[in-house]
Formats: C-alpha cells, sequence, structure tokens
C-alpha cells in the first residue's frame, strides 16, 4: 500500500486516486452514481474470471450454489460471499439472496407480492423513477391503485418526513415504497421510524437502500422493514452489478426472484444464488471489497465522506449565494446543494451546464432542474478531497460571472 498511514489510519485524499483507474484530470463528485471500484478489487475479479475459465463447468454448475437446498455442495461459493456482505450489513445470511442491482431487489419483491384489487401501493415524491415504474406496473398487473406522497425538499427535519408520511396512510395502504437514501436530493431519511409507523398501522415497508452499504453504517435487521434492497457497486468497493435484496422470515415463502430458474421454492438462497448462466463473479468478489473498504478504515471512510461533503455543500452554497439547510443527520456522503439563479433554471440548462463543467472544466458532478432552479449534487469518497469542491466552486462562479 503506497499510501502513508499514521496511527494505523489511511491518509484520504486525491493521492488515493491512483488506486482507481478514474481519469485523474477529471474532478469525480459522482461516486454515487454508479460507483467505481478500486483497481485492486477489479484485479481480484479478473483473477477469479481467470479461474472459472480453468475449469468453468466445474466451478458453475458444482461450486457456486445450492439449487436443491441438498447441502451439497457443502459451502456454495455464493453463499461465501453472501456470508460476508450479510456481516457488513447486519443481516442474518439466510435472509439475504444476491440480486444484479437495487432495481432487480425492488422488482423481485413487487412483481411477486400478491397485491388484489383495492390494495394501494405508496410511493414517495422523492423516489428513484425507475423504481416508481416498477411500483406502477405491479398495481397494473394485480388490479391495486397506487399514490404518492409528496415528501417535503431538503431542509426539512427528520420528522418532518415521518409526518408527511403519516398524513398518508390508509385503511387500503398495503405497502409503502421508501428509500433509505434519496437518489436526487441526496437525504437519508429515517426509515427506522418510518418502519415503526407503517406496521403500527398494519403497512408493509419495501426500503430502497439503492445508496447505503458503504455509505451509512448498515443494520439492516435492526431497521424494522418487510423488504432491503440495495447495491454494494455504489459506495462499497464493489464491480457493478452487485446488489442484495434482504427480506424478513415471513416473506420469504412469496418472495421470487425476477428469473425463475433451478432454485424455485428451494428457500431463499437457492432461488436467488443460480438465476441461469451468468457472471458471478462481482457478487463472488464482494468479500474482498468489503475487506478492503473495512482495511482503508470502514467507519472512518462513512465519516470522512460524510463530514467533506456536509462542510462543502455549506461552503459551495455560501459561496454562491444560495443556501443549503439539511439537517447533518439526513446527510450521508452526498449533497444536494442549489446553484445560483445566473446559472440558469431549466432542464436545458442543467443539461447544458453538466456538459460544460465535465468537457471544458473537467468536472464530473450531476446538475438538475428543480423547482425553477439549478441544483447539483454532489458525492465525496476518500479520492476526493477540498480541491475539488474549489474546482466546481470557481467554475460555477466564473460561469456565471461571464
Ligand atoms: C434510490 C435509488 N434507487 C434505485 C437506484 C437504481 O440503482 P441500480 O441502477 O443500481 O438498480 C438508484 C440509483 O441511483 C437510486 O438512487
Amino acid at each position: 500500500m503506497h499510501q502513508s498511514r499514521h496511527d494505523g489510519h489511511v491518509h484520504y485524499g486525491a493521492h488515493l486516486k491512483s488506486e482507481w483507474l478514474l481519469d485523474p484530470h477529471v474532478a469525480y463528485l459522482n461516486h454515487g452514481t454508479v460507483g467505481a471500484p478500486p483497481i485492486r478489487v477489479l484485479n481480484e475479479r479478473k483473477r477469479l474470471l481467470d479461474e472459472i475459465e480453468h475449469q468453468p463447468a466445474q466451478f458453475l454448475l458444482r461450486e457456486l450454489a445450492d439449487v436443491d437446498a441438498s447441502g451439497a455442495p457443502a459451502v456454495p461459493r455464493m453463499r461465501v460471499a453472501a456470508e460476508r456482505v450479510a456481516q457488513f450489513v447486519g443481516a442474518k445470511v439466510d435472509n439475504l439472496g444476491f440480486v444484479d442491482n437495487a432495481t432487480t431487489g425492488v422488482n423481485a419483491v413487487l412483481r411477486s407480492f400478491p397485491f388484489t384489487a383495492g390494495d394501494e401501493l405508496l410511493y414517495t415524491s422523492l423516489g428513484y423513477g425507475g423504481v416508481n415504474h416498477a411500483v406502477a406496473y405491479a398495481a397494473e398487473r394485480s388490479g391495486a391503485t397506487t399514490r404518492v406522497v409528496t415528501l417535503p425538499q431538503p431542509g426539512a427535519a427528520a420528522s418532518d418526513y415521518v409526518a408527511a408520511i403519516e398524513e398518508q396512510l390508509r385503511a387500503q395502504t398495503r405497502m409503502l415504497i421508501v428509500d433509505h437514501i434519496t437518489s436526487q436530493t441526496a437525504l437519508v431519511l429515517p426509515l427506522r421510524e418510518i418502519a415503526t409507523l407503517c406496521h403500527q398501522h398494519g403497512v408493509l415497508v419495501l426500503a430502497d437502500g439503492a445508496h447505503a452499504p458503504g455509505a451509512i453504517d448498515l443494520d439492516v435487521e435492526s431497521l424494522g422493514v418487510d423488504w432491503y434492497a440495495a447495491n454494494l457497486h455504489k459506495w462499497a468497493f464493489t464491480p457493478r452489478s452487485s446488489g442484495f435484496l434482504w427480506a424478513a422470515p415471513e416473506h420469504h415463502a412469496t418472495l421470487r426472484p425476477t428469473v425463475i430458474s433451478w432454485g424455485w421454492k428451494n428457500g431463499l438462497a437457492a432461488e436467488f444464488d443460480l438465476l441461469g448462466t451468468r457472471d458471478p463473479t462481482p457478487w463472488l468478489v464482494s468479500g474482498f471489497a468489503i475487506d478492503l473498504y473495512e482495511e482503508w478504515g470502514g467507519h472512518e471512510i462513512c465519516q470522512y465522506n460524510h463530514s467533506l461533503v456536509f462542510t462543502q455543500a455549506k461552503r459551495l452554497a455560501e459561496a454562491w449565494g444560495t443556501s443549503f439547510a439539511t439537517p447533518e443527520e439526513l446527510i450521508g456522503t452526498m449533497a444536494y446543494v442549489s446553484l445560483p439563479d445566473a446559472a440558469g433554471s431549466s432542464r436545458a440548462d442543467a443539461v447544458g451546464l453538466q456538459a460544460a463543467l465535465l468537457a471544458e472544466d473537467h468536472i464530473e458532478v450531476p446538475v438538475f432542474a428543480d423547482e425553477g432552479r439549478l441544483t447539483c449534487r454532489l458525492s465525496a469518497q476518500i479520492y476526493n478531497d477540498a480541491r475539488d469542491f474549489d474546482r466546481l466552486m470557481d467554475a460555477v462562479i466564473r460561469r456565471c460571472e461571464a
């Protein structure tokens, strides 16, 4: 390891960029969007790919998964990986199955849950568009209805999000689909409180934790939700596509993966570990990726990223003459910041600014048009430091003055 260590700590900042394949000239402030695995993880994945090719039949048919839940192979490779992931996210391994990504996990739940006509699926105004489509699809097929809860924009207190949901729960509400960390607005919602509230009203909770593993400390079993779909490839250093779906034991019997294969009705592990022939290395390398994440600091990574993005969000808003009022407890490793009025207001302005920042200023950051003004979502990862944010701050000011 070439980075210096003092007191057992890895020093974070720009020098760590060499641990990634990321373009060294680009200030990469968009780690959250699709993640970025460190080179060491990519190399380990290549090693696994070679190992598979040495004896593909043995590896993929006889070592990978226990599809008939017979106990053979004694230690299916997918379960070894699942054990490590389960430990990392605070889950019991028997409640955890691998999926391609959070979208697939959410789809598995929504497409197998026995909704009936008259059920209502409640989702939120801050939810992820692709997931909202899956909600609509599940309702359309079953004769259920959908309704959206309008959640406060960033700046509100945690309790305001719980109150907004409480106000919209109805006798017919069957399931709430809610983010743990919202996508565009980057809010860490009070999921435990939301789940408690919903269960008091007899409403099931499907949590979309796409951004959570590796971004915040996670203890899935204690959240009190019914299902938790998440990605490892965004913040937990794994390659794409590697997600997992956690389900409370009482839901295993009705839960099906999006693809039915050999493990049908043989338990969650058998059903999810083998969905036909495919590349299993994104999941199999997850233990290596999590080991590296922990070697580089684990919780300290969350703390560094959190404090960097929170500090810089406030600083940028001040420099841009906008405000950043999101309470710190609702911030993980991303922050949603308003741009100056002079930056524009339309979707075309947002697209143009994002493209210009990348092409001319070599800054990767997502820009949105939201309620008549432009905003950006900042991500902080351990290869970032204040200088990346300085570049964004100055580039936006320069463009607004031009
Ligand atoms: C809240 C949320 N849900 C779902 C997704 C989709 O993730 P994936 O494409 O890995 O399924 C995202 C991606 O940013 C997200 O932020």
